[in-house]
């Protein structure tokens, strides 16, 4: 039959793939000297504890016996799953065997809460089946619309749903995210992230495109999640024919049915094997290199298959970790028996390589996947088996007293730890590696991360509300009402921006920024430019000052060399003009890969940083703001433009000459520095006054990409802001 030959072929694409590994690989076994031998972070391994009064998920597993005996991971054999079609793996999700009951249920109600384990087949199922039943179609083309709150998982899911459909990716099936559109008139389903459907209620109020929204990941109760339940609460009560699902992992659900007035709650049982949890004995304080032990403990001690996913918390902290792993595993060479192949996961990654880490995994290899947040519930990833848990995350923290709003790596919650836990017993019985101790799990980690719209900074949210005519934010129908005192700093922000005026309503200069998908301080600075002639300068300082963490790179043997080029690019104004230089040279070299190599930039980070820009130019050219070429810009007109956005951000250098200081004196006086990776962290004479453009509090507070200011400057666009007292002091500091 066709089966056993496409068996036959694929036995023999396994044959080399085996061949290819035992290339890469030797056969001897490693020993403890040559783990020794291997600069390894701590050659000590770690010793865990293990609590036996914790198996997450344990209640759901479907054979007991599985952990009797040898308390081995079991997997199904990776490859042998490989080899079933595409029709077979979706009958083999956990939603399959609730089609009918759920489309029976989406028939009888208007909104409907599906709860279920992450895997079980939720966001890439059910958007099809209501597709095969039917609900795209009306008297044109609708839409079932699907969001999320991250874009890798929006991209990545459409590119996968466009698979099993069989279409290509932007036709039937397509995505939406910020600075991305891959849909077109024959989209039927779309994947989009919360933040631009909450964008799509400014040009279709009603969302009259649609016939069925899929908020997806409603646990992680994000700031857009939130702001589109409460819209479509609303337009529920006169769009009857608009159904709206609203899918979770188990936490929350009966706080969303509660909300949308008891909505009916469909369970979907997910399949879900134990999974052992361990605990360090001691706190780590370097839970890099705890890390990175821990995996060559797994991969040197535990069977094959079982695959490793390790959540860290961003792509810098990915990176670095993926640059000693490597490192590592090339010195061990010949004595790693099976091969390490190492990948990463986080929201800046291509589409191209997000692709990889749902390959199958090879044979004689096992994979480790660096991942942020966002393989917590946002994206399932086959074949792990151990997860390794520093317990951390980044979160964006708004302080109200400081009208600050920062990056900040916060210990996670409870909640989170054990959805991360359940990662690894997916497919068998798994392991999950805390590296933090039993004590603190259950005496340190909050119950539930908190929710966004707690904790951050509204002004974005309150402007779009504004321009959607909604006044009374008091009495808004919020899931959880945000602190008043969050709301009136935004309110304040957006007054001293100009967006609104003393009453609270919405002016002309509100209306025109909010039409841009960007932080209402930076569509200022946008606006502004305009009038100094400078909007494509300014535009391509925004696309840059997004992308700037992961735009220049450091060979291990070329770091001298690559420091100078990089330097050829700095700006004695500051790292805005820095980044204006890097990008206008680029250009220069008719956008050329070869020059990034030769200067030790990321090509791929420029050629997103060139895609926003784009989408940003063509923005303007909608709004009717004027975007021409100059041939020389007065750099004074970038500084005006850049300061009428950020005037809030302004410090100046304290008596001692060591620290910064926020101007605003009403500001708690936490000390601020300037990041080491600034063009201006070496400059000499130390500015006194700088305007940057965000904090990242680590071991210190940290000010990224920071420009060179004048106390003239700031008189002239801050003096709405800043009391007399504030400007007077600007006179009096270090001369
Ligand atoms: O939404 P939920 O967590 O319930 O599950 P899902 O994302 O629909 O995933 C269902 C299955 O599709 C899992 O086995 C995933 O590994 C697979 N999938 C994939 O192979 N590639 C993707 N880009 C997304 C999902
Ligand atoms: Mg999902």
């Amino acid at each position: 039959t066709s089966r056993n030959h496409k068996r036959n072929d694929h036995n023999q694409w396994e044959l080399e793939q085996y061949q290819k590994a035992q290339q890469i690989m030797n056969t001897t076994k490693i020993t403890k000297d040559d783990l020794d031998k291997v600069n390894l972070p701590d050659n000590d391994k770690y010793e865990y504890v293990f609590d036996d009064s914790q198996y997450v998920n344990f209640n759901e597993i479907e054979e007991d016996d599985e952990l009797k005996g040898d308390d081995q991971p079991q997997k199904p054999d990776l490859i042998e799953k490989e080899r079933i079609s595409i029709a077979e793996v979706r009958q083999s999700l956990p939603v399959y065997k609730f089609r009918s009951h759920f489309l029976e249920a989406m028939d009888k109600n208007q909104v409907l809460i599906v709860v279920g384990e992450t895997g079980s087949g939720k966001t890439t199922q059910l958007p099809q089946y209501l597709y095969e039943a039917g609900y795209s179609q009306g008297d044109k083309n609708l839409i079932i619309g699907c969001t999320q709150p991250r874009r890798v998982a929006a991209t990545s899911v459409a590119t996968r749903v466009a698979q099993e459909m069989n279409v290509k990716l932007g036709k039937e099936v397509g995505y939406s995210v910020r600075f991305d559109d891959k849909s077109s008139k024959d989209t039927v389903i779309k994947y989009l992230t919360d933040g631009m459907l909450l964008r799509e209620f400014l040009t279709d109020s009603k969302l009259l495109k649609y016939s069925v929204i899929m908020i997806d990941e409603a646990h992680e109760r994000t700031l857009s999640t939130e702001i589109l339940l409460s819209l479509l609460k609303d337009i529920l009560t006169t769009r009857h024919d608009l159904k709206v699902i609203i899918a979770s992992a188990t936490i929350n659900a009966e706080k969303f049915s509660n909300y949308f007035h008891q909505a009916s709650i469909l369970n979907i049982p997910g399949r879900r094997f134990p999974v052992k949890i361990h605990y360090t004995k001691n706190p780590e304080a370097n839970y890099i290199q705890a890390a990175i032990t821990t995996i060559f403990q797994i991969h040197l001690t535990q069977p094959l298959p079982g695959d490793i996913l390790v959540f860290l918390t961003g792509q810098e902290e990915i990176e670095s970790m993926e640059e000693s792993l490597q490192e590592s595993i090339i010195k061990l060479g010949s004595s790693l028996e099976n091969h390490l192949q190492v990948l990463s996961i986080y929201s800046n990654l291509p589409i191209d390589l997000q692709k990889k880490i749902f390959e199958p995994t090879l044979p004689h290899t096992r994979k480790v996947i660096l991942a942020t947040n966002i393989a917590e519930t946002s994206i399932t990833i086959d074949g792990i088996s151990y997860v390794i848990d520093p317990g951390y995350v980044k979160q964006n923290v708004y302080n109200p007293t400081q009208a600050m709003e920062s990056l900040v790596v916060v210990p996670c919650s409870k909640a989170s730890v054990d959805q991360r836990a359940g990662r690894a017993g997916r497919i068998g019985p798994g392991k999950c590696f805390r590296l933090f101790t039993k004590w603190s799990y259950y005496n340190e980690l909050d119950a539930n991360t908190t929710p966004e719209i707690l904790r951050v900074n509204l002004s974005s949210v309150i402007l779009l509300l504004l321009s959607l005519g909604i006044n009374d934010l008091i009495n808004f129908d919020f899931l959880d009402k945000p602190n008043s005192k969050h709301i009136i700093k935004s309110l304040e922000l957006l007054y001293s921006l100009g967006c609104i005026n003393s009453k609270g309503s919405l002016t002309k200069l509100g209306l025109k920024l909010s039409k841009f998908p960007l932080d209402p301080m930076l569509s200022k600075c946008l606006i502004t430019s305009e009038k100094f002639n400078c909007v494509l300068e300014i535009i391509t300082i925004i696309s840059m000052l997004g992308e700037s963490s992961t735009l220049f790179y450091r060979p291990k043997d070329k770091q001298e060399i690559a420091s100078k080029k990089h330097a050829s690019f700095d700006s004695p104004l500051g790292d805005h003009f820095s980044l204006l230089n890097v990008s206008q040279q680029w250009e220069n070299s008719d956008f050329s890969n070869q020059w990034c190599q030769e200067y030790f930039v990321q090509y791929k980070t420029l050629r997103r940083v060139k895609n926003v820009r784009d989408q940003l130019i063509k923005l303007c050219q909608r709004n009717k703001i004027n975007v021409n070429e100059t041939i020389s810009i007065n750099p004074l007109y970038i500084q005006k433009s850049l300061i009428s956005g950020y005037f809030p951000n302004i410090v100046k250098l304290s008596m001692m000459g060591d620290t910064y200081k926020k101007l605003k004196s009403s500001n708690v006086a936490t000390p601020c520095y300037i990041h080491p990776s600034s063009s201006i962290f070496k400059i000499k004479p130390i500015p006194k006054l700088l305007l940057y453009h965000e904090l990242v509090l680590t071991s210190k507070e940290y000010m990224r990409n920071c420009m060179i200011i004048d106390e003239k400057l700031i008189k002239e666009y801050g003096s709405h802001y800043y009391s007399p007292q504030e400007l007077e002091s600007l006179s009096k500091t270090k001369k």
